[in-house]
Order: structure tokens, then C-alpha cells, then sequence
């Protein structure tokens, strides 16, 4: 049994202002007209003994996640949630998961942890990696899958790698660490996917986060006195889940365990962390600009400009991103990309 599992929980705060806190990033459509949610649902769907996608998110996306789904999900592919008053990391998302999979189905269960707002293009490869992880965790292996990396990215985890051993896990490095590990050649991008049992990852969690196993489990535990066995919206209460320690999964579990594997893939990932990464997967014109909407152009190079509700003109602006949307536009320097975030705790700030 493969539960695949998607993870919904980041705001996306760099692609303001398309991504709000009622509508975040997985939920921003590409150029397709699919959300990055409905490519996450299809990508799980796909495999070929996925029996139910399970989906852990926020109460409050439960209507619009269900949309997305609705949407996409012609089989008919069974859908379960595990709803989050609030947000405590993926360490707590991943243990409601698993105690749900080892309930419903049975501890040798496996789940595939998705992030939702990840891109992948090469979905055969994606399956031949699935394969592989399968097998490793059918032997009790904690799963990750490795990215080979292409730059010194920062806002990742990196992990050292021989084969399918794991010799170490080093989160969001320095830049310089980062060039380091990438010249290397020994390292990986911790893609934030995973593939284990669910008894697996519970006995792990026993092991080196009790206290999150055991505030997730009184929670879980409230809700099946609550409502009985068959659940597919499992709400879990906020009285219990606000006792649960906020950790990721990577620090909580992974970087600890002894029995961690990781599956090396070329898949063509991308965790499309900013209107950089939107922009590249539309083909630029001879400028080097590349639009989505209408957009007219006088000396203009070098630009993303995306409006999909007004005509947007620019003239003799060079390296820009402009983003339009009905109540709030953008306009940044196109290497700044990854400072979007302030204006959104800005935003937030000021209620
Ligand atoms: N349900 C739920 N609840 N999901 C969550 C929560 C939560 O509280 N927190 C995070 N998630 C989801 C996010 O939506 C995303 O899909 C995934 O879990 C990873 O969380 P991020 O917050 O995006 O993590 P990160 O980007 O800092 O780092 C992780 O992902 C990188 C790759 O994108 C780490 O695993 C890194 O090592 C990795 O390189
Ligand atoms: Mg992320």
C-alpha cells in the first residue's frame, strides 16, 4: 500500500502578491491553468498503487484544496485530511500522517511525503525514483530524495551522499558552503520528499522526538473518540495541537536517524521559490523578456511581467518583475526576487 501524502502548510511569502495567506503558494496556477497543488494531487494520483491522497493542511484551505482536487481528480481517487488549526511544521504533519496511515491501514503502510507547491517535470523519472525508494523503505529505510544540484542554492538542505547512503545532512548551508558542496560533487539537495513506513517513521519519532509523537498522538486520539473510525476530514483540535512542538521533520528526524537513505534523482525539480523561478519556465523573446498576459513592450529586456486581468505597458526598463493582480501590483528588481518576503511581513505586520 503507497499513501501518498501531501504536505500544504508554507505562505509562499516571496511571490506576493499572487500568494496571500488565504491563498497561498501551492495554490498559484502556471501558464497550464494547473495549481502547483493539482500537479502535486496528479503527480501521487499517477502512481500506480496509490490507494488514497492524504493531505495535511491548514482548516482554513480545506474548501479551496477540495476545489483543486475536485478539478483535477477525474478517477475519482479516494482524498483524506488531516485539517491543522495552525501550522507546527512538518515534523507534527508528517507524525498526524503516519498514525493515521498505521490506524486506517497498517503499520507497513508506506507513505510518499509531497511538498505541494513543488514543480517536477519529469514525471517518469519521478516514478523510477519512486520505485526505488519503495523498495529501500519496504526495508525499513527512512527515504529522501536527493536532488542533483545545478547551483549553490542556500535556501536548501544539502545531503552527503555515497550511493543510497546518507552520510550527513547539513540544512540551509552558507553560500560558501554551498559552492563548496556543489564543486564536490558528493552532495544532494534534500528534495523534502519522503518515502518510509509508517511504523518506520513513528518507532524513528519514538526515538528522537518523543515529545512530538506523543502531543500529536492525544491529539489524534481526541479526534477518533470524537467521531468514530471511518474519517476522511480529521480536524485535529486546537486545544491539543497547540501543545504539539513546532520542528521540522529534517532536524526532528531525519538528520538524527540512523536507518536514513536517499534516493539520488534527476527530475526536474524546482521548489519554485520566487517570481525568478516562474518566470524561467516560460520561454524568453530575443530581449530576454518573458510575459504571461498582455504586455506591451518599447526597449524593454531582461523582464518577467505577468498580468492576467489588465493590459500592463512598459517602456526602457531593464531586469524588472512586474506582477499584476486586481488589488495590489508588483514591481521589483529581478534579482532582488527573493526580497519579496518583506513586503509581505510588512504586510503583515501592519494587520
Ligand atoms: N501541513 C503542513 N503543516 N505542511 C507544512 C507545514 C505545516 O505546519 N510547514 C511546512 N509545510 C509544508 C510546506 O508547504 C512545504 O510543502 C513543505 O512542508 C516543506 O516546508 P517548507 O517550509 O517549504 O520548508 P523549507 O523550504 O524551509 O525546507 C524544506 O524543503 C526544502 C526543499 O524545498 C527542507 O526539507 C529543506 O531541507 C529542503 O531542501
Ligand atoms: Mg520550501
Amino acid at each position: 500500500t503507497l499513501i501518498p501524502t501531501i504536505l500544504c502548510g508554507g505562505a509562499g511569502s516571496r511571490l506576493w502578491p499572487v500568494s496571500r495567506e488565504l491563498h497561498p503558494k501551492p495554490f498559484i496556477r502556471l501558464a497550464d491553468g494547473q495549481s502547483l497543488l493539482q500537479k502535486a494531487f496528479l503527480r501521487g494520483a499517477a502512481l500506480a498503487d496509490a490507494k488514497e491522497i492524504l493531505t495535511v493542511t491548514n482548516r482554513d484551505l480545506y474548501f479551496k484544496t477540495e476545489d483543486d482536487f475536485r478539478e483535477v481528480n477525474a478517477d475519482k481517487m479516494p482524498t483524506s485530511y488531516i485539517l491543522e488549526p495552525f501550522g507546527r511544521n512538518t515534523a507534527a504533519a508528517i507524525a498526524s500522517a503516519a498514525l493515521h496511515v498505521a490506524a486506517s491501514h497498517d503499520e507497513d503502510a508506506l507513505l510518499l511525503v509531497l511538498a505541494a507547491d513543488h514543480l517536477i517535470v519529469d514525471q517518469r523519472a519521478f516514478n523510477d525514483a519512486v520505485e526505488e525508494a519503495k523498495t529501500l523503505a519496504a526495508r525499513g529505510k527512512l527515504v529522501t530524495f536527493g536532488i542533483r544540484p545545478d547551483a549553490p542554492e542556500t535556501g536548501y538542505g544539502y545531503i552527503e551522499a555515497e550511493g543510497n547512503d546518507v552520510l550527513r545532512f547539513v540544512e540551509k548551508p552558507s553560500r560558501e558552503k554551498a559552492q563548496q558542496y556543489l564543486d564536490s560533487g558528493r552532495f544532494l539537495w534534500n528534495s523534502g520528499m519522503f518515502c518510509f513506513a509508517a511504523g518506520a517513521i513513528l518507532r524513528a519519532m519514538e526515538k528522537h522526538c518523543p515529545d512530538i509523537l506523543e502531543a500529536t498522538q492525544a491529539c489524534m486520539r481526541q479526534l477518533r473518540t470524537a467521531e468514530g473510525k471511518c474519517l476522511t476530514q480529521m480536524e485535529l483540535p486546537a486545544e491539543y495541537f497547540e501543545k504539539v512542538r513546532e520542528d521540522s521533520i529534517d532536524y526532528a528526524v531525519m538528520e538524527k536517524a540512523a536507518n536514513v537513505a536517499v534516493v539520488p534523482c534527476s527530475i526536474g525539480w524546482s521548489d519554485i521559490g520566487s517570481w525568478t523561478a516562474i518566470g524561467n519556465l516560460t520561454e524568453a523573446d530575443a530581449e530576454g523578456n518573458r510575459v504571461e498576459g498582455e504586455v506591451l513592450l518599447h526597449d524593454v529586456s531582461n523582464c518577467y511581467i505577468q498580468s492576467r486581468d489588465r493590459l500592463v505597458g512598459a517602456v526602457g526598463v531593464d531586469n524588472l518583475v512586474i506582477i499584476d493582480t486586481p488589488d495590489a501590483l508588483l514591481v521589483a528588481d529581478r534579482l532582488r526576487a527573493q526580497d519579496v518576503k518583506h513586503i509581505y511581513a510588512k504586510l503583515k505586520a501592519s494587520g
